[in-house]
This record gives structure tokens, sequence and C-alpha cells, in this order.
């Protein structure tokens, strides 16, 4: 099997399965004018989100890593009237031309923005009370995904749901000698996941036109 394969699966499933509209057009066009890195979620995957958003009745979600807005646009039409989304962005040309495209999606009231390193951002929602969070998804810097997982985890409540993106990297996951720092942030993850009874978790392996990667989902369990 190969990229080209993967690829075609990806098209086929997303032509026939995924809905697609001028917001979300606008949305990757925008990204893509502005020069931004193509690296949302494929177009199945963000179905997938949807669908788990829908599945917890989600109201509230934490995203890390806005990049574009689009996995943003796909959580926040999950959401039943009166749901929030907060989503966090470091690179503040990133967060403006999302900012754009959520307003373009209408979706100003849903979402909540904030632009800066989440590390630095999260002590501001802290004092603000924000979570329980029903659903949060990690896709930002991969180094600190324990670090947003724990912070997570620390605003979840019994049923909610942690997603973690890009853990398995090209199978490196599997490596214990694997030097880069993602990744051993990926097996940081999972060795965490094993001593924690808050969470029951697995780890489902993905190809796609985004190549060869995987998330990790985490459901806090009821007491
Ligand atoms: N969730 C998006 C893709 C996010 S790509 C989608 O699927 O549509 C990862 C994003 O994380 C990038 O936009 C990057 O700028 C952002 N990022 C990197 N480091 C970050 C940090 N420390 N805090 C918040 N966001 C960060
Ligand atoms: C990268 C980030 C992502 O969220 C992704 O899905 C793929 C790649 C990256 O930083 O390279
Ligand atoms: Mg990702």
């Amino acid at each position: 099997m190969d990229h080209e394969t993967f690829s075609a699966v990806d098209e086929f499933v997303t032509a026939n399965l995924v809905e697609h509209d001028e917001a979300l057009q606008g949305a990757l066009d925008a990204a893509e004018a502005a020069g931004l890195p193509a690296i949302q979620v494929s177009p199945p995957q963000g179905k997938l989100l949807q669908i788990l958003a829908r599945l917890q009745g989600a109201k509230t979600v934490l995203e890390f890593g806005t990049l574009g807005g689009y996995s943003t646009i796909l959580l926040a039409r999950a959401l039943p009237p009166g749901g929030r989304l907060i989503t966090l962005e470091a690179n503040a040309e990133y967060a403006e031309v999302a900012g754009a495209s959520i307003e373009r999606a209408g979706l100003g009231e849903v979402v909540d923005l904030r632009v800066g390193p989440a590390l630095e951002t999260l002590p501001a929602l802290e004092q603000e009370g924000a979570g329980p969070f029903d659903l949060t998804f990690i896709d930002a810097d991969k180094v600190n995904t324990p670090n947003y997982f724990a912070w997570a985890l620390d605003h979840s409540h019994p049923g909610s749901l942690i997603i973690a993106d890009n853990v398995v990297r090209n199978g490196s996951l599997g490596d214990a000698h694997d030097a880069d720092p993602a990744t051993k942030a990926q097996r940081a993850l999972h060795e965490t996941l094993a001593n924690e009874s808050r969470v029951t978790a697995t780890t489902i392996q993905t190809v796609g036109g985004k190549g060869y990667d995987g998330f990790t989902i985490a459901l806090v369990e009821r007491a």
C-alpha cells in the first residue's frame, strides 16, 4: 500500500460521507492564501471529531491548536445551541486568519479564540473558572501534549473525552529509542495514561492523505 492509495481512499470517503460547504472551503482557501501549513485534520478525521462531539452531547469544547480554524469550525458545528468552544493558538497570524474564517462560518459567537502559547493562556482560563470541558482536542505543539492532557484532565468531568492528534508519528511511537522530543512526548503520554486511574484510553493508527499517524482517545471514568 502506498500514499497514493491512502489518498484515493480518503478522497472517496470524503466525497461520499463528508459534508463540505463554502465556509469550510473558505477556511482552507484563506489558510492556503496566507501561507499556513496544510496540516489540518483530514476530512474523514474531522468527521470523526464531529461524530464524537455529538455522541458526547458536547456543549463545552477545548481545542489546542487552531491553525486556520478548519477543525474548530467542524467541532463548533457539532455543538447544540448555546454550546461554546475555546480554541488556543500560539501564532497570531494564524489566529487572525482563523478568526476571519470562523466569523465567515457564522460561529463568531460560539468560538472563543485565545492567542498565545497555550501554557501561557491556560492560567487565564483557570482564573475565569473555564470548564469542565465535555471534549478536549489536543492538536498543538506535540512536545506539550502530555502537559495539555494533564490540564484537560483536571478540567474534565466523568464522561469527558480527551483526544490527542498525531501521536503515532509515522510509527515512531513504537520505538523506545526514538530521540525525537515529539515522539518521546507521545510515549510519555502513554505512560501517564497507563498509570492514571481516572481515564481509560486507546490509540488508533491511521493512514490517509496525510500519511501514517494516529490519535489517542481517553475517556474520563465515572467514579
Ligand atoms: N487543529 C488544526 C490543526 C492545528 S496544527 C486543524 O486540524 O485544523 C497545530 C497548531 O498548533 C498550529 O497552528 C500551531 O501554530 C499551533 N501551536 C504550536 N505551538 C502552540 C502552542 N504552544 N500553543 C498553542 N498553539 C500552538
Ligand atoms: C503537524 C501538526 C499537526 O497537527 C498535524 O496533524 C500534522 C503535522 C506538524 O506540526 O507538522
Ligand atoms: Mg494534528
